[in-house]
């Protein structure tokens, strides 16, 4: 998902350069291209270490600094030198050689070596990026001196990235926001009267008749990538805080206890008032992309950052819900999921260029659909289960055969939009598809890619598309914060509004 949309006009330096400044200001949340999954983030400049005034602590000191600069090579998986840093016992292991760390002694410390080294050994690896500031390295340095101890409330083999992500905790709400929220995931509610948008660390509902916002739940998530309402109306959300975590939690959108109402805005708390945040199914090392539900309304899939498909069994209730599969066969992040009408199936789609179909019961892929030949952001399910689709990167959106000798083999496809398909999504009740495009249109499509409709007015790349669960409406979401809504039958606005509350700033100015 590039987005090559910038402009290098006096006016537009003036504003990016006027934006950067209120950023800087304001722990900006994600309102920024290279934040979005299929950009990685270029590498920020790292926040100088504070020194603490007393001893130097591992978790609060070191391990983010280790985090920062070694995990990418030192984690779990496949770690070079053989030296796994996400856990003080397999860091004081040691690698190929052993504990790099001398108690006490810095300077007999095979880790300061290495961090101060000028030549070949020196770490990070010289052509890999720059030397740990000095500032850091003392830090280091002064931990081993002190006792390079771990901190008494860690147990000696815990997984050092859930330690620390554990002590992180969400900013305050924002009053009113000073830019523009990128909608990356939106949701009617079940009586279709709802409309569900995934703000900067929180949910924001409004009626999407009006644009009135009316509640803003508070969540931990820095957005929502993935919602889903259950049978019973709660709301299952999936997204997290990129490269750093990723969570489902599943919240009750008219549960707890109101922390204010101000201005005709009811505000929950879903970070810790365990009546709007009822369960959370699902921690991970990174975002999760996306969300599933069965037609039994029993289970509920995820995918995400980590390549990993979760399928969750529901049916005994939020208590017993048990993971019913964990797969790990894309080779990159998983970016939809999607179940067959029994349920037995699962469609998933990744960076990794593929589509895949997998047997529930013996967990296994079935097919895989390479055609795109690029980043597969949708997949969706024909009712009859004979064929799958598929949208991407290629501007495509592709049918395929999922049944007999032809299975994996291409039905047809629509060049859909001008630019990616970002979003694919089947409307309930009714045999359609909707996808959403960077090209700033929504579009509807029979069950054979005839094109139906396309429904226009945005003015920036749409991530978001829903349809209401009784298949009247459709909403999109954009980058910019705008959000349209029509009435599907005969394609007409019921409604357009910007979900980014309180926001007074007018969003950037368009080319
Ligand atoms: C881009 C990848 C990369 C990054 C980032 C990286 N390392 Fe390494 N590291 C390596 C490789 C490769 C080796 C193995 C070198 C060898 O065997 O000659 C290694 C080996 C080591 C060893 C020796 C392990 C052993 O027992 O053989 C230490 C200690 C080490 N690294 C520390 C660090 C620290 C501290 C950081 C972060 C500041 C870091 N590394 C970041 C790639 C990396």
């Amino acid at each position: 998902m590039l987005r090559p949309r910038y402009c290098f006009c006096i006016l537009c330096a003036a504003l990016a350069a006027a934006l950067a400044v209120v950023l800087a200001n304001m722990s900006p949340p994600s309102a920024r291209a290279a934040d979005q999954p299929g950009t990685k983030a270029p590498a920020a400049k790292a926040p100088a270490a504070k020194a603490p005034a007393g001893p130097v602590s591992f978790i609060n000191d070191v391990a983010p600094i280790l985090k920062e600069s070694c995990f990418g090579c030192h984690g779990a998986k496949n770690p070079k030198g053989k030296l796994d840093m996400t856990r003080y016992t397999s860091l004081r292991h040691g690698g190929t050689k052993d504990d790099p760390i001398a108690d006490g002694k810095p300077d007999d410390s095979y880790i300061i070596d290495v961090l101060t080294a000028t030549g070949k050994k020196r770490m990070p690896p010289i052509d890999s990026g720059e030397a740990l500031p000095k500032d850091k390295i003392n830090l280091i340095s002064r931990w081993i001196k002190e006792g390079a101890k771990l901190d008494a409330n860690i147990k000696k083999d815990a997984d050092l990235l859930r330690e620390l992500r554990v002590r992180w905790q969400p900013p305050a709400p924002l009053a009113a926001y000073p830019f523009p929220v990128t909608i990356t995931a939106l949701a009617f509610t079940p009586d279709n009267k709802k409309l569900v948008v995934g703000g900067h660390h929180e949910l924001n509902v409004f009626d999407p008749s009006t644009g009135k916002l009316e509640k803003r739940i508070r969540t931990r998530a820095r957005r929502a990538m993935a919602m889903v309402f259950l049978p019973d109306g709660k709301l299952a959300v999936a997204g997290g805080r990129p490269g750093e975590e990723g969570d489902v939690r599943i919240y009750n959108i008219d549960g707890g206890k109101p922390t204010k109402v101000e201005a005709g805005v009811t505000y929950l708390d879903g970070v810790s008032d365990p009546g709007v945040m009822v369960k959370q199914l699902l921690d991970a090392d990174d975002e999760v992309l996306c969300l599933a539900l069965s037609a039994d309304g029993k289970k509920l899939a995820s995918g995400g950052c980590d390549r990993m498909v979760t399928v969750f069994d529901l049916s005994a209730g939020y208590d017993k819900v048990t993971t019913e599969a964990s797969i790990e066969n894309h080779a990159d992040w998983v970016f939809s999921v999607a179940f067959s009408a029994d349920g037995k199936q699962l469609y998933t789609s990744s960076r990794d260029k593929t589509a895949k179909v997998w047997d529930l019961a013996t967990k296994e892929s079935v097919l895989t659909f390479s055609a795109h030949q690029n980043t597969v952001y949708g997949v969706a399910v024909k009712a009859d289960g004979k064929a799958g689709y598929s949208v991407g990167e290629d501007n495509q959106l592709r049918m395929w055969n999922t049944t007999g000798n032809n299975a994996g083999k291409p039905i047809r496809n629509v060049g859909a939009h001008g630019k990616a398909v970002l979003k694919l999504v089947a409307v309930p009740k009714k045999p359609m598809l909707i996808t959403c495009s960077a090209d700033g249109t929504v579009k509807v499509w029979n069950d054979n890619l005839g094109a139906v409709r396309s429904l226009t007015g945005f003015t920036d790349h749409v991530y978001a598309v829903a349809a209401s669960p009784d298949g009247n409406l459709v909403a999109g979401g954009a980058f910019n914060g705008e959000v349209r809504v029509w009435n599907l039958a005969d394609g007409k606005l019921v409604k357009d509004f910007n979900a980014s509350p309180g926001l007074k700033v007018a969003a950037a100015p368009k080319k």
